[in-house]
């Protein structure tokens, strides 16, 4: 997950090969609360594992459910008919998970549980008296610690009774049935129990999971033509033993529009999820297609084929896809005429005001939006007049990722997406899933050099800003130590004559990075290289020019989404010319001995700072005086000189280089 204050996306041009994507929210988080209401224990297959599903479990962790955790599943024992200890208080926190907070304020309302609910301030202003209200028709004791109608809630135990149907409203969020479906078979022992909705039922495909899940849970709900619900008397939760939880229809949508905003020609096939999927947002593969996107289907299989030039905008009623519609809006900035969704008005009431939020962006991109209370209308971007912006993300994961989807842009114009965190909630490693499948022109993914003497602090500053922009890090420097460490124990003498060999052996080595550690024809070598003499082997065959031309394409292929850092002699002069921002790093050599001094003694290396000195002014001497690659800046490097400042200040200071870059490139587009 990019856990920094934005991300650059740059341009994409086209997504390849498959996908298998993380588990449905809306089933993980019914299923989780299911399992808890069971008696017996329940394997949970291909569960997300996102904040909103971590809420859940932790809340049922602390309600008394058994969690056991195994690679690819967890094993949940129920409370069941277990009596809870109604004088014990349970804090139980829900962050703003919508789908947590709603069932658990219905099953503990009917369980004879005390419990404080309370959640991130957004949960504060998300609507709940409905539900409150169709609970306390039947005695149920939940007071309000807030504002009336809005989380923090109470509850206390209290006497259940039911003398008729229970009504509850159904036209501003269907997440309040849901709540009532999946609690009242708690308190159906003795008679059948009816809910009436009040209201044209809103999101009915989010009911009809519902329906499906308790049917798996073994109880049978009598659906009256959305108008009404009966429960049977007698309804009991039995643990299925074993559950699926399928792909996440409504995370597959920025799929399924990556792969129609493709410039490629190859389908992206999405895994697990199909047309039999229980989930509404399984629709939203009809809506695509009714712009125009051409999509091949099987049982648990989907093939989203290129379909940009086949665009075309469309009106439609998205009650049944609420969450899935936003990304029609992302589709409507390519399409060729505008696109007008209606019967959105619960879109205000989600992880942010989503209309509101969608116009304000959309407009940012320089599309004209029009909306209303519950309907909005996008206009397509003129193909060249894309505007650099930097997306506001309200919060709400489905606003980040729907604004990936500008990165398409026939404009070739990158696009920022702020605090792209917010994808947790539902898809912790949405970016990561993303450039995994997208392909952008090389010449568009940013590479930042960093170059400098020995010691200079380079590869601290590099890893450190490729970690503040989400970017990979190349430490080239590793490189040559990799290839000197290879040319060694295979017995070869690190002397020019044998360059031609050295070079072979590099051409056939298999060299892996995984975050610090590194492996050398599968041994793991990250400390062995970090020796002085380790260094001063590099030093000599990096001067050799075979050697270099060995290593120039395992280096440029480390250019990847959504950026690289890059640190080393020749990145900005021989690696990456096009980089458009190159750093030269000096210190003076007394500081760079002693920061080497400190390195190598916290590694518990025994080391002389004079010694170290002399060594690092040789080394100077020896790099820049050197025909091949030698140690001077490129012509158009920023020079910085750390020698007092802290890793911090440097750090900031090529931040702050690289966000004038990205004005600069702004101010350019205009
Ligand atoms: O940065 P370092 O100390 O790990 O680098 C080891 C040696 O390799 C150093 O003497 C410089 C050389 N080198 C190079 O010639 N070209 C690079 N791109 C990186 C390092």
């Amino acid at each position: 997950m990019y856990n920094i204050p934005h991300l650059d996306i740059p341009p994409l041009d086209h997504v390849s090969a498959r996908v298998q994507l993380p588990g449905s929210k809306s089933i993980s988080n019914r299923v989780l609360l299911l399992c808890a209401l069971s008696s017996g224990k329940t394997q949970v297959h291909d569960l997300l594992d996102s904040d909103d599903t971590k809420v859940m479990l932790n809340a049922l962790d602390q309600l008394g459910c058994v969690i056991e955790r195994s690679s690819s599943s967890l094993h949940i024992t129920g409370i069941g008919e277990r009596k809870p200890n109604p004088s014990v208080l349970h804090e139980i926190f829900l962050g703003n998970a919508g789908t947590a907070m709603r069932p658990l304020c219905a099953a503990l309302a009917l369980s004879g549980v005390q419990a404080h609910l309370t959640g991130i301030a957004r949960m504060y202003e998300r609507p709940i008296q409905d539900l409150v209200d169709a609970l306390k028709q039947i005695g149920a004791d939940i007071e309000y610690l807030g504002n009336p109608g809005f989380p923090p809630l109470m509850i206390k135990p209290s006497a259940i009774h039911i003398n008729g149907p229970i009504r509850v409203r159904g036209d501003v969020s269907s997440q309040f049935l849901t709540a009532l479906l999946l609690a009242l078979p708690l308190v159906s022992e003795h008679q059948a129990i009816e809910v009436e909705v009040d209201g044209v039922l809103i999101s009915k495909p989010y009911v009809q999971i519902t329906l499906n899940l308790l049917e798996n849970f073994g109880v049978k709900v009598i659906n009256h033509d959305w108008a009404s619900f009966t429960i049977a008397k007698g309804s009991k939760y039995l643990a299925p033993k074993e559950i699926y939880v399928e792909a996440d229809a409504s995370s597959a949508s920025y799929f399924i529009a990556a792969s129609a905003l493709s410039n490629g020609s190859e389908p992206l096939r999405i895994e697990g999820l199909g047309l039999n999927s229980i989930q509404g947002d399984i629709r939203f593969v009809q809506a695509a297609q009714s712009m125009g996107v051409r999509i091949d289907a099987g049982p648990n299989w989907l093939d989203i084929h290129p379909s940009r030039s086949n665009l075309q905008g469309i009106e439609l009623d998205c009650n049944h896809i609420p969450d899935a519609a936003m990304t029609l809006c992302a589709l409507a900035l390519y399409a060729k005429g505008p696109t007008t969704l209606t019967n959105i008005a619960s879109w205000r009431v989600k992880e942010t005001d989503r209309i509101q939020a969608m116009v304000n962006e959309c407009s940012k991109l320089g599309a004209r939006v029009e909306f209303g209370e519950d309907w909005i209308r996008v206009f397509p971007i003129d193909p060249s007049n894309w505007k650099i912006a930097s997306i506001h993300t309200y919060d709400d994961h489905r606003m980040a990722m729907c604004f990936a989807l500008a990165a398409f842009n026939p404009d070739q114009v990158p696009v920022r997406i702020e605090d792209p965190r917010c994808v947790g909630k539902t898809f912790p490693q949405f970016f990561e899933t993303l450039f995994s499948i997208a392909h952008a022109s090389a010449s568009h993914i940013p590479v930042i050099c960093i170059d400098g003497p020995t010691a200079s602090g380079k590869g601290t500053l590099a890893n450190r800003v490729a970690q503040a922009l989400g970017y990979a890090y190349l430490d080239s420097g590793a490189l040559y130590r990799l290839s000197g460490l290879a040319a060694t124990k295979a017995g070869i003498p690190l002397e020019i004559s044998q360059e031609a060999r050295i070079a072979q052996l590099i051409g056939q080595a298999s060299i892996r990075f995984e975050g610090d550690l590194i492996w050398l024809n599968g041994e793991e070598v990250s400390e062995q290289i970090r020796t002085e003499q380790m260094g001063m082997n590099a030093s000599q065959i990096s001067s050799f020019k075979a050697v270099r031309e060995a290593l120039l394409d395992v280096q440029r292929n480390a250019r990847q989404l959504p950026g690289l850092v890059a640190d080393g002699r020749d990145m900005g002069s021989v690696i990456f010319p096009d980089s458009p921002l190159k750093i030269f790093l000096t210190a003076d050599a007394l500081t760079r001995a002693k920061r080497r001094h400190k390195q190598l003694i916290s590694k518990g290396i025994s080391a002389n700072i004079d010694v170290l000195h002399s060594d690092l002014l040789a080394r100077d001497e020896r790099d820049m005086s050197r025909s091949q690659a030698p140690l001077k800046p490129s012509e158009d490097a920023l020079l910085l000189d750390n020698t007092l400042m802290s890793i911090e200040e440097s750090v900031n200071w090529v931040l702050e280089q690289w966000t004038k870059q990205t004005t600069l490139l702004k101010q350019q587009k205009g």
